[in-house]
């Protein structure tokens, strides 16, 4: 389980001053002082799990059409970058081995939110377990969570002891009954729909709670306020500076 989650988790690395999802995120997030970051993973037409949020790869890339599309070597030939800014041109969507062993180098710990594209919710899983089993430091805090609730089954029975984060955007009514299906060591949510009662309703099944995506710190005050215990944020720099020195 988890021995310690901390209050900003860069959200797909430092969205805010990089382009999302690529190395040069991550690496902006360390520099920043962020200890943890989230990722997306999705897979290649062959079955490489890369990170990347979107379903199409137009948002974020030179590519055009879903990801699934695309061998890896082919997505690989996309730039990941200029569309953030051309001093970006250079990234691209990293496989998910690469971002593993960047943030294995600059000593992170891991939020990879299994994202799959529909109809791939157990492949996804299975594929980013196979690469994390292979490659994450022995010890390192890490959770793997999804909206998918079949992707998180796959994770509970391939790698229990690895803790799930069950990702929630509007809560089903049997939302607590999936938590204890899953395993669910948090539930992870959009801060957007919380008030001091469904902050407290989550606590009390015994699971912290992380928000998703606070980029102001008067609202991560109000979060850390209602019991919430750590916020996805796209600028972890930033937020640290504003809150810092304040308990939480
Ligand atoms: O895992 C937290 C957050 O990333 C979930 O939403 O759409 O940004 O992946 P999204
Ligand atoms: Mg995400």
């Amino acid at each position: 389980m988890l021995s310690t989650l901390p209050r900003l988790i860069g959200h797909r690395g430092a969205k805010e001053s990089a382009p999302e999802n690529t190395l040069a995120s991550i690496r902006e997030a360390a520099r920043q002082g962020a200890s943890w970051v989230e990722l997306d993973v999705m897979l290649t037409r062959d079955g490489r799990p890369v990170i990347i949020h979107d379903d199409t790869l137009d948002r974020t890339t030179t590519g055009r059409g879903p990801v699934p599309l695309l061998d890896l070597e082919a997505l690989r030939q996309l730039d990941a970058g200029s569309w953030f800014d051309p001093r970006f041109a250079d990234e691209r969507v990293p496989a998910l081995e690469e971002a593993v062993e960047l943030i294995r180098d600059l000593g992170l710990s891991l939020n990879l939110e299994i994202k799959p594209y529909p109809g791939q919710d157990v492949a996804t899983a299975e594929a980013a377990l196979a690469v994390l089993r292979r490659l994450w430091p022995a010890g390192r805090p890490l959770l793997l969570s999804s909206f998918e609730v079949p992707s998180l089954e796959v994770a509970r029975d391939l790698w229990p002891e690895i803790p799930r984060g069950y990702l929630i955007w509007k809560e089903p009514a049997d939302w607590a009954a999936i938590a204890d299906r899953v395993g669910a060591a948090t539930i992870n949510v959009n801060h957007e729909w919380q008030t001091p009662e469904t902050v407290a309703a989550y606590r009390a099944t015994g699971r912290p709670v992380l928000a998703y995506t606070v980029n102001d710190a008067e609202r991560a005050r109000t979060m850390f306020a209602w019991g919430v215990t750590g916020v996805f944020t796209d600028a972890p720099g930033r937020l640290a500076a504003e809150l810092a020195g304040e308990p939480n």
